[in-house]
């Protein structure tokens, strides 16, 4: 209720000059100083940039000049922005993209969960993957780091950013929020507003992100580093981000050897779980 009357007051207080504009964080910069800090130039590096969507970081990574630069999204009509109330349909090769002055680019369509093992394989092998806001719009998060694993080269970089549950109890916890609106029993309103509520199936604008409906899992931070080492991560290292309380995370990670394909709560123990190496 009182985030909503905030986001209603300060446009009107911006506007009469009672109030400074406020400057969104940038999130998505920190995290690129970051990339930057490990690696200068990207020179003779094959990079893949999963769901660039306005292509902002897409012009960043060109900067850094690499061989080949493959940006890949969800075809465009299964897009739309459903953060605000106007839909934002996609070209095939979005606006954007023309501006890249990069020789080596190219923007593909496709889900990166569900390309065939053939298409995949067409990617190739890659010495960066970045790959930030995309994770918790997938329902199948440890099946996708595995494929980003596999995307990689040996010893190669990932740069994953995510959302996390802002669950007051869940976000203590190695787990993840589920949303799927006939199992949801409780979420929280908004940022201030530690109300828990009955899920609606139709998703109200005005509730935090936890309700829209393209996002289908938040994982704790906890969840997100154990899936990263259960696929075989390593050097994993939290990038600091401007974002406050622990509502998203940044990290850099290696491409490790994969420690074998079974999974057990003891670690990485053999096991007749496995995790499979099926992609
Ligand atoms: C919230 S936007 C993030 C945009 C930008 N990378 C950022 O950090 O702000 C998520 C983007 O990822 C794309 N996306 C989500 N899941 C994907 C998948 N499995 N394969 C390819 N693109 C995906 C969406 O279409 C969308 O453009």
């Amino acid at each position: 209720m009182i985030r909503s009357l905030k986001k209603i007051a300060r446009p009107i207080l911006e506007k009469l000059g009672l109030l400074t504009p406020y400057d969104q964080p940038d999130n998505r910069e920190t995290i690129f100083n970051a990339l930057t800090r490990l690696k200068p130039t990207l020179h003779g590096h094959r990079v893949l940039e999963i769901g660039p969507k306005d292509g902002k970081d897409s012009h960043r990574l060109a900067s850094l000049k690499p061989e080949t630069l493959v940006m890949m999204d969800i075809p465009a009509q299964y897009t739309q922005n459903i953060t605000s109330s106007s839909r934002t349909p996609r070209e095939s090769i979005p606006s954007w993209f023309q501006a890249i002055p990069l020789p080596g680019k190219f923007y593909q369509e496709g889900n990166i969960l569900y390309l065939s093992p053939e298409a995949l394989t067409a990617l190739g092998h890659f010495d960066l993957i970045w790959c930030t806001g995309v994770l918790y719009h997938n329902p199948e998060p440890l099946r996708f780091i595995k494929r980003l694993f596999h995307l990689l080269k040996p010893g190669g970089l990932l740069i994953l950013e995510t959302s996390l549950t802002r669950h007051p109890v869940l976000k203590h916890h190695n787990c993840v929020e589920i949303l799927w609106p006939k199992s949801q029993l409780c979420l929280r309103v908004g940022e201030d507003d530690h109300r828990l509520i009955q899920s609606t199936v139709v998703p109200d604008t005005q509730q935090s992100l936890s309700i829209q409906s393209n996002v289908s899992h938040l994982p704790s931070r906890q969840a997100v580093l154990s899936w990263l080492e259960m696929c075989g991560f390593e050097d994993i290292s939290e990038i600091a981000t401007p974002i406050p309380d622990n509502l998203r995370m940044g990290l850099s990670a290696r491409k490790g050897t994969f420690p074998g394909h079974t999974y057990s709560n003891r670690g990485p123990n053999p096991s007749p779980y496995a995790i499979g190496d099926s992609l």
